[in-house]
C-alpha cells in the first residue's frame, strides 16, 4: 500500500467526520437569515487550515462574506499552487423534497447526502485534507496556497477587488479547482472549460392594479400571457436563440475538436431514462455534449405571476416576471450580452405592457489550456489513482473566478473535479460519494508530485 493510501485508510473516519462537521453549517450565501451560519463555517474553514498546518491563515473580509486564506511556502524556489474552492451553498429548497435533512449529512448506499455535499465543501475539504496528509507524511512537494470563498452561488461580486489588491499574496503558477464533475468513476475526466453567464430578472406590468378576470378580462393584456409569449419568441423552431447578435463572437469547433468532444462515453437511452424525459431537446444541429459544453444556452429559471396560492382565484395579474439566464462560450462577454438581451427585450414589448428588465450577475466563459505542465500533472494524477487515462470534456456550469484569475493574474487554473453531473448539484438530495472523496484525498497529492516533477 502506498504512503497515501495508508494515511486515508487510518484516517478514514476522522476524515469523513469532519466534513460532516463542516456540512452542519448552513451557510446559504443568498439568504441573510443564514448569516451566522456561513461566518461560522468561515471560521472553521480557518481553523482546519490552520490544524492542517497552514501559515498566515486569515479570515479576510470583504464588502460581503469573508475570503479565507492560508499558505505554505516551504522553498520560493519551488512551484506555488493555488487551490480555490467555496464554502457557500445553494438554498436547500424545496425542503420538502428532501428524504433526510440537507443539514444533517447522512450516509445512504456509500453517498453522503447534504446541501454542498460535492458543490463544494466536499469537494474543496478533500484539498484540506490532502494538504494535512502532505504536511503529516513529509511529502508536500511545492507551495501551496488556499482561497476559499463564500460567495461563489451568489456571483462571488467581491472577489475580483480582493484579487486585484492581493495581487503578490495570491502569486503562484496555476490554479487548482476541484468544484467540476467527472462522466463516471469508470470514465474519469477533466474538464477544459465552463460556460460563462448572464443573469436577469425580467418585469412585464399591465393594468395598475390586480382585476377581476371575468369584468376586465379579454379587454387589458395579460402580462402574464406576454411574458410568456415574449420569452417563447426568444427561441426559433430550431431551438437558435433569436436576440439579434448573440451568436456573433461565439467560436466555432474545429471538426478535430468536435469530434474529440463527442468520443467521450454517452448513452442517450441512460440519460433520457435519469430524467425520466421521453427526448432530449437543444440546438439544432449539435450533440447534447456540444449543447451542455460549447454552445451558449438562455434559460427561465423561475417564472411567476398572479395568484399561486391553493384552489382557485380569478384574477388577472398586474404584473408578471421571469428570472433568466444565459450561458455563455468564448468569446462571448457577459456585459455585451446583456445589453443584447435589454435592447431585444425592450424592443419586442408591445406597447399594452411595460418592461423593465434588471441584470444580476455575470461571469466570462473560458477554456483552459491542455498543452501545459499542469494539465499532464492533473493526467498523470488521475491516470495513476483510477488506473485509466481521463478523458477532456466540456462543463456547462459556471465559475466566474476562472476568468477573473486569468485577466487579472495571468494564471491558468487546472478544473480537477471528482463529482458527478447525478451527483444533484442545486437540487434535492444533493450527494457525494464516500468513494469519490477518498480518491480525491488520494489523487490531489498526486498531482502537486508530478506538477512539481515536470516544472523542473
Ligand atoms: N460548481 C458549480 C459550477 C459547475 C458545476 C461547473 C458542475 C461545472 C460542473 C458552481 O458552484 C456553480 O453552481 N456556479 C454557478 C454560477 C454562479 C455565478 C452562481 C452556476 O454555474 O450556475
Ligand atoms: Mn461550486
Ligand atoms: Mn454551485
Amino acid at each position: 500500500m502506498t504512503l497515501i493510501k495508508q494515511y486515508i485508510e487510518e484516517n478514514k473516519q476522522r476524515l469523513l467526520d469532519e466534513l460532516f462537521e463542516l456540512l452542519r453549517f448552513p451557510s446559504v450565501s443568498a439568504d441573510p437569515k443564514y448569516k451566522p451560519d456561513v461566518l461560522n463555517a468561515a471560521n472553521y474553514v480557518a481553523k482546519k487550515l490552520t490544524d492542517a498546518g497552514a501559515d498566515n491563515v486569515e479570515v479576510c473580509q470583504t464588502a460581503g462574506y469573508p475570503i479565507v486564506y492560508g499558505e505554505k511556502i516551504i522553498d520560493g524556489s519551488l512551484p506555488t499552487v493555488l487551490v480555490y474552492g467555496h464554502y457557500d451553498v445553494q438554498p436547500a429548497d424545496p425542503l420538502e423534497l428532501w428524504l433526510t435533512p440537507p443539514f444533517e449529512p447522512t450516509v445512504r448506499d456509500g453517498k453522503i447526502y447534504a446541501r454542498g455535499a460535492c458543490d463544494d465543501k466536499g469537494q474543496f475539504y478533500m484539498h484540506v485534507k490532502a494538504f494535512e496528509l502532505m504536511m503529516q507524511t513529509d511529502t508536500l512537494p511545492c507551495n501551496i496556497k488556499f482561497m476559499i470563498e463564500g460567495e461563489e452561488e451568489v456571483g462571488s461580486s467581491n472577489l475580483g477587488i480582493f484579487v486585484n489588491a492581493n495581487k503578490e499574496r495570491l502569486k503562484a503558477d496555476v490554479v487548482l479547482i476541484s468544484d467540476t464533475s467527472m462522466i463516471s468513476m469508470e470514465n474519469p475526466s477533466l474538464e477544459t472549460g465552463l460556460r460563462g453567464l448572464s443573469y436577469l430578472e425580467v418585469e412585464v406590468t399591465g393594468p395598475n392594479r390586480d382585476l377581476h378576470s371575468g369584468v376586465y378580462g379579454g379587454a387589458v393584456a395579460n402580462p402574464a400571457t406576454i411574458l410568456a409569449k415574449m420569452i417563447a419568441s426568444l427561441h426559433d423552431e430550431d431551438n437558435h436563440i433569436t436576440i439579434p447578435g448573440f451568436y456573433d463572437d461565439v467560436i466555432e469547433l474545429t471538426e478535430t475538436e468536435r469530434a474529440e468532444l463527442n468520443a467521450a462515453p454517452y448513452d442517450e437511452e441512460e440519460y433520457k431514462k435519469d430524467l425520466d424525459i421521453a427526448e432530449t431537446w437543444g440546438e439544432k444541429g449539435y450533440t447534447t455534449f456540444e449543447r451542455t459544453g460549447t454552445r451558449p444556452t438562455l434559460e427561465v429559471n423561475g417564472i411567476w405571476g398572479g395568484y399561486i396560492g391553493e384552489g382557485a382565484k380569478t384574477v388577472l395579474p398586474s404584473k408578471a416576471s421571469a428570472k433568466i439566464s444565459m450561458r455563455l462560450v468564448p468569446n462571448q462577454t457577459s456585459d455585451k450580452i446583456t445589453q443584447l438581451f435589454t435592447n431585444h427585450f425592450l424592443k419586442i414589448a408591445p406597447p399594452y405592457v411595460k418592461v423593465k428588465v434588471a441584470p444580476h450577475h455575470g461571469g466570462e466563459p473560458v477554456v483552459t489550456p491542455t498543452d501545459s505542465i499542469a494539465y499532464k500533472a492533473a493526467q498523470k494524477a488521475i491516470a495513476e489513482s483510477f488506473g485509466k487515462q481521463p478523458i477532456p470534456t466540456r462543463g456547462g456550469g459556471s465559475i466566474p473566478i476562472v476568468a477573473l484569475f486569468e485577466a487579472e493574474l495571468g494564471i491558468k487554473t487546472v478544473l480537477m473535479g471528482f463529482g458527478l453531473d447525478s451527483d444533484a448539484l442545486h437540487s434535492p438530495n444533493e450527494k457525494y460519494d464516500i468513494f469519490n472523496y477518498y480518491k480525491g484525498i488520494e489523487t490531489i497529492p498526486l498531482f502537486h508530485k508530478y506538477f512539481t516533477e515536470l516544472s523542473k
